[in-house]
């Protein structure tokens, strides 16, 4: 591939920016400094960096929603060698990582991606994206309870946000409750339903926004549409 072509399609400038770029002495092919354009390089093989800094082909996009398991951990590597989520996607080429966490004994909606302009804006503590969860709780919450849990709790020191917080179904002794919340700190649900004498049992991520986990079984995952990428980088 010529020289200029594959700075193109690394994303530095277009092919006659980059022509110029090379003339003025700013591309180095293999530690060499080049003024020619027209060179033909290796993309695989050959070294090619500037203004000093490597330059890679743009790798295609991928967006994948997963209905992570039970015992799976959301790094992409685990020190104690458990489970990792990515073990979980076959066929693709692309280096993914999964868009924030979910713990190791939360199931439901995981997206995982290479492009890191979204994750950044989806994990931003800015961005009020709002995040569905069903949990199965000890006992049924009160009113009371209920209500300290949608105007904020105590966690860590920290006030929550305002929450949603409803109760589906209640047994003697557990209740199903649907709870939304926007923040993403550090097992969030979990601590706000202990902040309310409620602990957590099972918890799922059921929605982000408007993209919901839907009928995908528990291990499976698959692409997501033109529509929800497009919804996820509206938000
Ligand atoms: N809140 C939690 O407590 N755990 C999760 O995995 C996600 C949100």
């Amino acid at each position: 591939m010529r020289i200029q072509k594959f700075m193109a399609k690394c994303g530095v400038a277009s092919r006659r920016k980059s022509e110029e770029l090379i003339r003025q002495g700013l591309v180095e092919v293999n530690g060499q400094v080049i003024t020619e354009p027209g060179l033909k390089i290796d993309p695989d093989k050959d070294l090619v960096k500037v203004n000093n800094k490597k330059i890679k082909l743009e790798s295609k996009k991928v967006y994948i929603m997963l209905n992570k398991p039970l015992g799976y951990v959301t790094s992409l590597k685990d020190e104690k060698n458990r489970r990792v989520v990515t073990d979980l996607i076959d066929g693709v080429r692309e280096r993914i990582y999964p868009v924030g966490r979910l713990d190791i004994d939360t199931t439901g909606l995981l997206l995982l991606t290479n492009d890191g302009d979204l994750t950044y804006r989806l994990t931003h503590p800015s961005n009020e994206v709002v995040k569905r969860y069903i949990a199965v709780v000890e006992g049924v919450p009160n009113k009371r309870e209920l209500e300290s849990f949608r105007q904020g709790l105590l966690i860590d020191g920290k006030k929550t946000a305002k929450a949603y917080i409803k109760i589906l179904r209640s047994f003697e002794d557990e209740s199903i409750l649907d709870i939304r919340i926007h923040e993403g700190r550090n097992r969030q649900v979990r601590k706000m339903c202990e902040a309310i004498n409620h602990p957590v049992k099972k918890l799922k991520r059921v929605a982000i926004g408007e993209l919901e986990l839907g009928d995908l079984h528990v291990g499976n995952w698959r692409f997501l549409t033109e529509e929800e990428i497009a919804y996820l980088k509206s938000l």
